[in-house]
């Protein structure tokens, strides 16, 4: 199918089904005929980018330019996240990591969509044995392994898969207009990258329940009533917001600040006797660092601390 019959096919879907309660599922299906506007994709992103990515653009922003950004780039398949585009997403979170001046990670997708789900064309024939075999999605959580703080810019669609990696992101802010949902139900089958775990958590038992057996979307509103998002800012203001905010954190100790993370990660994963002692630890291990010590001394000195990540 040429890339203009998809569009114009996907678009007048679209807004057929734009108020039915069905619209997750049709989005997830018809994202994966994306795939077919693939290889246009790939030929004006990679002249942007020396064809270092295909799915994303990376770049560094901020002041100081000490926030990395990452925006996820298949807009014609509303960001559905097929392999390619979350192996990239991996590789640029290693550049990332790697990268002694980038202090903070902001990750985006549109103004219409943060990303619409998984691309179910990949998955339409795969056997039970495949999936298990192969681990299939076991490299899905690599956001969620980032040591430094990742902030997820949610404008327009955050569902499945997209709600998922938001989910797996440091912080999330949304976009006015943004709608946050874990439909596979609909396709007859569950979450399977952290959703039904996250959500939970995130949201409490019956709101979780409700959207994972319904497949029904939440609004930005919603999703910050109930603690999934912790701000709520114009669309045009959304990723600006998110920089900022990362360029907050960029301006602490790198350092302290993944031992920060470390620490308010470990209340998902331990009992409130262990996670108290390890952050103890953690707490106890910043008096090891000169950024501590820097930082007191500048605050008792009444002067700006100069951290140097050490
Ligand atoms: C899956 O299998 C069906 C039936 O064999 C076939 O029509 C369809 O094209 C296949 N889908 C993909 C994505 O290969």
């Amino acid at each position: 199918m040429s890339s203009l019959g998809f569009q114009y096919i996907f678009n007048s879907f679209y807004i057929l089904v734009i108020d039915l309660g069905y619209l997750s599922k049709c989005l997830l299906i018809a994202t994966c005929v994306g795939q077919s506007t693939h290889s246009q994709e790939y030929q004006s992103t990679s002249l942007l980018l020396g064809g270092q990515y295909e799915y994303i653009l990376v770049e560094k922003r901020g002041e100081n330019q000490d926030v990395g950004y990452i925006q996820l780039n298949r807009p014609k398949a509303l960001n559905a996240l097929c392999d390619g585009l979350m192996l990239e997403l991996g590789k640029a979170l290693d550049a990332f990591e790697a990268d002694g001046t980038v202090g903070a990670i902001v990750l985006t997708g549109s103004d219409r969509a943060f990303a619409a789900g998984a691309d179910i064309k990949e998955m339409q024939n795969r056997t039970f044995q495949e999936c298990y075999a192969g681990n299939f999605l076991a490299h899905w959580n690599r956001v969620s392994t980032t040591r430094k703080p990742v902030i997820a810019a949610v404008n327009g669609f955050a569902l499945g898969g997209g709600c998922e990696l938001a989910m797996m992101c440091d912080i999330i802010f949304a976009g006015e207009k943004a709608q946050f949902g874990q439909p596979e139900i609909l396709l007859g089958t569950i979450p399977g990258a952290g959703g039904t775990q996250r959500l939970t958590r995130a949201v409490g038992k019956s709101l979780a329940m409700e959207m994972v057996l319904t497949g029904d979307r939440i609004t930005a509103q919603e999703a910050k009533q109930s603690g999934l998002v912790s701000k709520i800012c114009p669309v045009d203001q959304l990723v600006s917001e998110a920089i900022k905010c990362g360029e907050k954190i960029a301006a602490n100790s790198k350092i302290v600040s993944a031992m920060a993370k470390e620490a308010v990660n470990a209340a998902y994963e331990l009992t409130l006797a262990e996670g108290n002692r390890l952050e103890k630890r953690l707490f106890h291990s910043t008096f090891a660092t000169e950024d501590r010590k820097e930082g007191m001394t500048a605050f008792v000195e009444k002067r700006k601390a100069n951290f140097k990540d050490q």
